[in-house]
This record gives structure tokens, sequence and C-alpha cells, in this order.
């Protein structure tokens, strides 16, 4: 596969492994001498963060073409196949991010298995708007004429992604790919060896040198806590820090698990460090460096008392895959591909002083997730829903205050109460400024779209995390209200999801859509709540509650909190917007 950036490298290669195909990722500038000697049987062009009409956009060795192996493009490598061959490649009508209707011709190979009508999941701006010459149609969307198209079932490109698991069947294309056209023998992976191969990994690095690691309590620091202390014994401290950006009564359950674990442990109240360095902090980048840098403060501090030379981290790939650019993930392109500083990653401090490990930063959540279970972390942590590092900092719009944290606290319990039932794999409250615009041209535009419901819509002052087409976004938050104060009730649930993917593909500026199901004059902070369905946190969508009961929850929170202006829930999938609000 030669990466060209694109987000979802890392979901292409999982998928073709675990359907037993053998994959190397490689440079998107291979020479195609150095394919052949390899003898590869196919070659996949991955999405990345450009436009082919961008300057010097990345591009392969034409000579990749008349090699005669099946090549497969996907996403930008769709688009520049057929750029490269004579087609037409434009900026779409509209952008396309989240789900789409897919009406394809099952009678090609690549097809095979599907139904002539699938659901697929996309990702762009640009279009390919008139195919090369000799190159056929399979597939179109309803904003993707060329959604697929081939050149005799040897050459192949794909508008959407099926590597993600919102493109439900999409698995069976790259399996088609794969078996059916490249010819690939079939080879396994399993989790046994990957535990095997982990401990042994860890073991002879460390020797008998002392490490700690960090535990937030969740899935992956705590298996990877359980998998280090397998390899190194008691040279290994676990180290919980609270900074005071935990949900409410967090951290003394993870101090009594650890305990439970039997892992040695530091417990550190950074709280007020934490809280007073973020004062005043509205930019959300910066925000995640601060804690990041104070988090390796902490454990540099633990580190000389135990005398540990290593720190050890829970980090996975989706926090690598986000929160590195294009050309650390092996292409040589200074920009686009980093969607958030995850604090793990990208926010170390340059000048740390303690080495790093990190044995889970190949696999992806679900699979963390069955490791935990094989080495019996009970169920209440093994499937937990993922808390992120830099906690409820994550979910607050603006400057992070102690009032801010309090009331956030006390909505999220309430919140996950009510979105438990539905089951979703992450659901929690997020707390936004009552700042609401409606006179602006973002509302005026959506005022002109024919929605299905009659909508008023405000847009937000914060600013929020989005990724579009491979690329971070920092955009608005957009608040609808049913006009004449009606309800939700009558507007079907798919019909909300297409009036999100409409909002957030036509106005550039916008990556988040919120329902609003209770407001009142007055209050200075709105809290929305959030619920998704995903399996790797890649891509998401939000869960089909009852916004009924919704409403009801809503209108109790701002009857108990007068600083409360509105309450929402949040209906945008990733993309457009992330999970997190920052
Ligand atoms: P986003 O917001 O990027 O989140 O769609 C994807 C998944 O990652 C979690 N997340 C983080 N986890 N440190 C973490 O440990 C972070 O800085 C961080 N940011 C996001 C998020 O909760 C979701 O599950």
């Amino acid at each position: 596969m030669l990466d060209f950036g694109g987000q979802y490298v890392r979901n292409i290669e999982r998928t073709l492994l675990e359907k037993g195909v053998s994959v190397e990722i490689v440079d998107y500038k291979v020479s195609t001498r150095l394919l052949l000697r390899r003898g590869v049987k196919g070659v996949i062009l991955s999405g990345g963060p450009y436009s082919v009409y961008d300057k010097n956009p990345p591009t392969c060795d034409p000579q990749l073409f008349r090699l005669g192996i099946p090549i497969l493009g996907l996403c930008y490598g769709h688009q520049l196949i057929a750029h490269l061959h004579g087609g037409l490649v434009k900026k779409g009508r509209r952008g396309e991010y989240g789900f789409s209707e897919l009406s394809l011709d099952n009678r090609n190979p690549l097809f095979h298995g599907l139904s002539s009508k699938e659901i697929c999941w996309m990702s762009h701006g640009d279009v390919v708007e008139t195919p090369p010459k000799g190159f056929k149609v399979i597939a179109s969307t309803p904003e993707s004429e060329v959604a697929a198209y081939t050149l005799e079932n040897r050459i192949y490109g794909l508008q959407f992604h099926p590597e993600v698991s919102h493109t439900p069947n999409g698995h069976v294309i790259l399996e088609n790919f794969a078996f059916k056209i490249c010819e690939c023998a079939r080879f396994e992976w399993d989790i046994e060896r990957f535990t095997f191969e982990a401990v042994e990994k860890v073991k002879k690095a460390l020797g008998n040198a002392r490490a700690v690691i960090a535990v937030s309590g969740g899935v992956d620091s705590s298996t990877a806590a359980l998998l280090a202390s397998k390899a190194i014994g008691r040279n290994l401290t676990a180290v919980h820090i609270d900074h005071g950006l935990m949900r409410e009564g967090e951290s003394v359950e993870v101090v009594s698990l650890l305990k439970k674990l039997g892992l040695n442990l530091v417990f550190v109240d950074a709280s007020e460090r934490f809280l007073s360095a973020l004062e005043g902090v509205c930019e959300s980048d910066k925000k995640r460096l601060i804690i990041g840098k104070l988090f390796i403060e902490e454990f540099e501090k633990v580190a000389r008392e135990v005398g540990a030379e290593w720190l050890i981290q829970g980090t996975i790939a989706p926090d690598v895959i986000e929160s590195t650019r294009g050309e650390a993930r092996r292409t040589d392109r200074g920009h686009g591909g980093l969607i958030k500083i995850h604090h793990n990653v990208a926010g170390l401090p340059s000048g740390m002083k303690l080495k790093l490990m990190e044995p889970l930063s190949q696999l992806f959540k679900y699979q963390v997730r069955s490791l935990a279970r094989k080495l019996g972390l009970p169920a209440h942590i093994s499937e937990r829903q993922p808390f992120p590092g830099p906690g409820l900092a994550c979910r607050i719009a603006g400057p992070v205050t102690a009032e801010k944290v309090t009331l956030l606290r006390k909505v999220n319990v309430k919140v996950e109460e009510e979105l438990e039932r539905y089951k979703p794999s992450q659901y929690f409250a997020m707390l936004v400024n009552n700042l609401k615009a409606r006179e602006s041209k973002l509302s005026a535009s959506i005022a002109e779209k024919h929605l299905e419901t009659h909508v008023k819509a405000y847009v937000l002052q914060d600013e929020s995390v989005g990724v579009k087409g491979d690329s971070r976004v920092l955009g608005r938050i957009i608040t609808l209200e049913p006009e004449d104060c009606g309800s939700w009730s009558s507007t079907s649930w798919i019909n909300i999801l297409r009036m999100q993917n409409e909002v957030t593909g036509s106005i550039a500026e916008v990556c988040r859509v919120v329902a609003s199901l209770a407001w009142r004059d007055g209050g200075k902070y709105g809290v929305i709540a959030r619920a998704v369905d995903t399996l790797d946190y890649m891509t998401a969508i939000p869960t089909r509650v009852d916004f009924a009961r919704l409403s009801r929850l809503g209108e109790s929170l701002l009857n108990h909190h007068e600083e409360l202006g509105f309450f929402g829930f949040e209906v945008t999938t990733k993309p457009a917007a992330t999970i997190e609000l920052i």
C-alpha cells in the first residue's frame, strides 16, 4: 500500500491483515523496481488530505500502471489514478462527509457478494467528474457520479472508504480485491501471538531497568499495565495522576482497581496545578499541549523517586494516526493529516528524559479489548467506554475553569445515566458557552436549504475540532431548533442524519450539528449530549436516541442548574466532527 498520508491507512492495513492478507505500507514515492523485487501481487493507493490540483500534489511512479498488476485507488488514490490517466477531477458541488447511498454494479468481481445498493462512508471535497477514456463507471452516489471505476477489471478506483467499519460491507470489497483480483494467498494473524511477542519485546528492551506506567483507569492504560507487569514484574510502578479533569468519583475507583490488580502504585493529586495552568486558555491544541507537558513533568518526578528510566504508555493506533502528520507516517508532506494533538503522542514535550515504550501502539480499540479479556481484566474495564487522557478539558469549550468542571461533572452523571440504555460505544456531556448568533451568514445559508424540518439555526461562538477529507478543521457548531417551538418527533432519524450531512458538506466552516431539545432565555452555558456507535473510533455515527426522553432530561437539567441556557444532542457523524469537542 502506497501511503499518501490518509487517516485510514491503518484501517486498510488492519482489515487486510485480519482477513489474512499480507500487507506492507510504503512511501508513495516507492520505486516500481522495488515493488517488482518484493513480488507484490497488487497495489493500493491510499487516501490523503490532498487535491490533485494542489501545487506539487504527491504522486506515484507512473511506471506503476504498466506493471500489469492490479491497482486499487481509494479516495485521493482514486482521484490521482483518474487524473494521471486524463480524467477530470473537480471540486464537488458539496463535500460528502459521513454516510452515503451507493448504487453499484455487483456483476463486477470487485463487488461480488454485495447487493446493488449499499451504504458507504465518504470523506472528500473533490470528485472524479469525468473518468479517463476506456474506464467504466461501476458505482455512484447522489453526490459522486463516479464513485467507482475500473479499467479492464485490473485498475480500480473507489471514492468511498471500504476500510472503515461504517461501510458495513467494505471488507468484502477489500477481500475481493486481494483474493479474487490479486489472487493473494491467505495467512493467519492472532492475538495469542501478539501477546507473546509484545511481552517478549518489553522484556528485551527493558531488561532489569525500572519503568513507570501512566494509568488513567481506561482500558488501554490498564491493559498496557498488566501486559508490562507480565514482562517486568515488580520493576513496574503504576502512576495515576488526578489532573482535576476526571469524572465524578473516578480517581478513587481507579486507585482501588490498581490495588486489586496487585500493581505497585503511586497516586498524585495534581488537580490544582493543572487547573491553574489552564486558566484563560481558549485554544484547543494549547490546552492539550499544556496537559501533555504537565503529565510528563509529574511522571518524571515519580520516575526519579522510584529510579525508573522508562515511561510505558497505553497509546493505541488511532492516537498515533490522528496526532501525527502525514510525513511522520512515512510520507514527506509538510501539511495535512494532523487531526488532534493526543496528549500522549504529539503532546509529549521535546525535552522528555524518560525512554518511551508503547506496547499497544499497533492495536485498535476492539483488539485492545480482546487483549484485556485475555489478560483477565474485569469486564467493567475491558468493555469500558473510552475517556480521553486530557479528561473533561476535551469536552469544555473555551477556558477550563473549576466552575465549569464542577458543573460538567454533575451534568455528565445524568447524561451518562440516560444514554447508557442505548449501549453506545461512547457517550457523554459537553459544555459550551451559550453565545449564539442567529443573523450570521451561516444561519442564513442554512435557512436557504430545503431541510425536511423547518428549523431556526444558531451559530455558537465556540471553536470545535472536526475532520473533513482527512484534514483537521477548526469549525463552528450549529444548533437547530424546530420552528414554532415544535419538536423533532415528526422528523425521521435518517432525515436528521441527511440534514447534518447536507449542512457539514455544503458549509465549510461548520463541523458540528446539534439538535436543540430544551432551551430558555439566559444561562451562561449550554450542554450538548453526544453518543456514538463505532468499532474503532476512527469513524462514528450518532446513536439513535429517543428525543422525547432526552428533551425531558434537558428540561430537568435546565430547571436544576440556572447557569444552563440550552440542552441538545449532537447528530454529527465522524467525519465531519471528531467524537470529542476539541
Ligand atoms: P476523536 O475526538 O479524535 O476521538 O474523534 C477518538 C477517540 O479518542 C479519544 N481521545 C483521546 N484519548 N487522549 C486519549 O487518551 C487524547 O488526547 C484523546 N483525544 C480523543 C476519544 O475519547 C475517542 O474515543
